[in-house]
């Protein structure tokens, strides 16, 4: 059994982090959303991994993920020229699969539960395609499934604008090399891209084996800040251990789960965890508040932030009202200057989004 995990495409909802970045590599509780899901392979006792890459921000995925030894597996990355669909993606990543049946993961999908379960009963049933399946409540924005009451999928859409069900399709996908004969008839969709919805209609039309199962626990498709943050919230309440790498000075009080890294240093600060500090940050006369990750090399003075994720080497001094429900970016600075007129002085990336209270 192998695993194609697909981490090309353009991230255009995560932007601007994903001008400079791979979406996939947006950080939740401080660890790339794409190695929750290698994880998650590998728990299931799969070894042998595809990822496929953009020609924009391959390089970046194959230097921070590497050649899978720091994970104990072999990872093989494979570029898409450009994003064409995901079955597109399987049909390019065919060398690599071979006749092995294989586990399609999309590289921005985080889910609570254990796949072990699943895999075991795809090749238990001999089945050419095992859906999981999500109740949403926004079903447009998805592959849809109608299912009758035996829970047999009749028919498959993707993205319908009146959506048959609210059951949406979860980025992961269980294949037997029966999906690359199906795949082999597609036509590009309406948004021009060779779909694995329709794929796996096909094999529906076909008679081939196909079963859904719902997810017993929670979903993110991580594409959006909300459900970033959303994501860094569940991770952190269930995942977040407490561990003091760094250096506590002054009145700092630590309360709650609260892991920091090695050579952070912590001034006259209150932390109410769940918080996650990496590496090298300094902080100072700061409140961070439940819900928070903030990467290495971090400073953060004279400021209270909470519920928000920050990422690497930002900075944030001396700002005097609450930062909540943010996203900072890599190299972000913001900073509360004492100077008169009062005026803000702005210098934001493009489809940056600033609200001011
Ligand atoms: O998240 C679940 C949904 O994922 C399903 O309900 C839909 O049926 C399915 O089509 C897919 O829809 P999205 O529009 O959310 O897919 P997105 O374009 O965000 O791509 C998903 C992942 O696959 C993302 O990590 C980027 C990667 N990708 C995407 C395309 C189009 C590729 O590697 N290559 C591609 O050509």
């Amino acid at each position: 059994m192998k695993a194609l995990i697909l981490s090309g495409g353009k991230g255009t909802r995560l932007r601007p982090l994903t001008y400079t970045g791979a979406k996939q590599l947006v950080p939740v509780a401080n660890k790339p959303i794409l190695w929750y899901g290698i994880e998650a392979l590998i728990s299931a006792g799969i070894s042998d991994i595809g990822i496929i890459i953009s020609p924009e921000t391959g390089d970046e995925i194959q230097r921070k993920t590497g050649n899978g030894s720091k994970f104990g597996i072999n990872i093989t990355y494979i570029v898409q020229n450009s994003p064409d669909g995901l079955a597109h993606a399987v049909k390019i990543a065919q060398p690599f699969l071979g006749d092995s049946p294989f586990v399609m993961y999309l590289g921005d999908n985080l889910i609570a539960d254990d796949l072990t379960q699943y895999l075991q009963e795809f090749k238990e049933q001999n089945l050419d395609a095992l859906i999981l399946l999500r109740k949403v409540s926004n079903p447009s924005a998805f592959g849809v499934a109608t299912v009758n009451e035996k829970g047999e999928v009749l028919a498959l859409v993707e993205k319908p604008k009146n959506p048959p069900s609210n059951l949406a399709l979860v980025g992961i996908y269980f294949f037997s090399p029966q999906i690359h004969r199906s795949i082999s008839t597609l036509k590009p969709s309406a948004r021009g891209e060779l779909e694995i919805t329709d794929a796996i209609q096909k094999l529906l039309e076909d008679k081939k084996l196909v079963s859904a199962r719902q997810l017993k626990n929670w979903w993110l498709d991580t594409g959006k800040k909300d459900d970033l943050l959303e994501a860094n919230r569940i991770i952190l309440d269930t995942n977040l251990t407490a561990e003091n790498l760094g250096r506590i000075e002054g009145n700092t009080q630590l309360i709650g789960r609260v892991k920091i890294g090695k050579n952070t240093k912590i001034i006259n600060s209150t932390i109410r965890g769940p918080v996650i500090i990496g590496e090298n940050c300094y902080i100072e006369n700061c409140f961070i508040g439940p819900y928070s990750s903030i990467a290495d090399n971090v400073t953060l003075t004279e400021s209270d932030l909470e519920h928000s994720v920050v990422l690497e080497s930002a900075q944030i001094l001396n700002i005097q009202q609450r930062i909540v429900d943010s996203v900072i970016g890599q190299r972000a600075k913001i900073n509360l200057v004492s100077k008169r007129p009062k005026a803000l002085s702005l210098m934001i990336g493009d489809d940056s989004h600033i609200e001011l209270t």
